[in-house]
């Protein structure tokens, strides 16, 4: 059995990076994929990730974190790795089709019935969140859940992170584009080593204590 608690422990949020340092080509595909792996509600899936590991695709993201958001642009141009997590803005038939006909290649309907089955399943519970007005909170939520396998995932590999909501969304949803995509930037991860000079590698980690947080029945 794998003890993750180390990885969980030991991970923490990176404040500063060194430019020097890239993340292996192997190691960015496991992250890559974990991503894709993400579990989501009904299998939505409505996320698309934008990985940016040049300079210049660094600097366009970071031009977003500007103003209050200005403490975040040095990890995102200093990270070897800053990954853009969008959401797409409305739930479409489209995408839902395209749900379907992945799972039918991928084999998970022996036979008609249940891929009848699992459609009105699915299209009955988007129906059910757009007449409800919380379709894109309900995607949102799904895309953090990659974000969550994204952090564990990069602790697991010894691979420093920092997730950012501390940047300007409609700002970086312009610069590249997105609401031509039918996509929302949602949240940042950076990735890379950590510089020297990191003064959150050194400070313990604070967490409110298990007896506050859970209850047992
Ligand atoms: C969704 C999310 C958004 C965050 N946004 C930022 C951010 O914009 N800049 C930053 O330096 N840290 C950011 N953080 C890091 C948190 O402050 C950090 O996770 C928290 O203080 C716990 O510390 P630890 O990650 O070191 O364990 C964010 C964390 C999460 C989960």
């Amino acid at each position: 059995m794998i003890d993750l608690l180390p990885s969980a422990r030991a991970r923490y949020t990176a404040k500063a990076y060194d430019p020097a340092r890239k993340i292996p080509a192997p190691l960015i595909a496991q992250l890559r994929e974990m991503a894709r792996l993400a579990p989501s509600s009904v299998n939505s899936q409505p996320w698309h990730f934008i990985v940016a590991a040049t300079d210049a695709g660094k600097a366009r993201i970071a031009k977003s974190a500007h103003g209050p958001y200005a403490y975040n642009a040095p990890k995102i141009l200093n990270a070897s790795h800053t990954f853009v997590l969008c959401t797409q803005h409305t739930l479409t038939d489209a995408h839902l089709d395209a749900i379907i006909e992945q799972e039918a290649r991928d084999g998970r309907y022996p036979d008609s019935q249940t891929r009848q089955i699992r459609e009105t399943m699915l299209r009955g519970y988007a129906n059910m969140r757009r007449q409800r007005g919380d379709a894109q909170p309900w995607m949102e939520r799904q895309t953090y859940i990659a974000l969550g396998m994204l952090l564990l995932s990069a602790a697991a590999l010894e691979i420093d992170a920092t997730p950012i909501e501390g940047f300007d969304s409609a700002m970086l949803d312009l610069e590249l584009g997105l609401p031509g995509q039918g996509l929302n930037a949602t949240v940042l991860i950076a990735l890379g080593y950590h510089a020297a000079d990191d003064i959150n590698v050194s400070l313990p980690k604070s967490r409110l204590p298990a007896a506050t947080l859970f209850t047992d029945l």
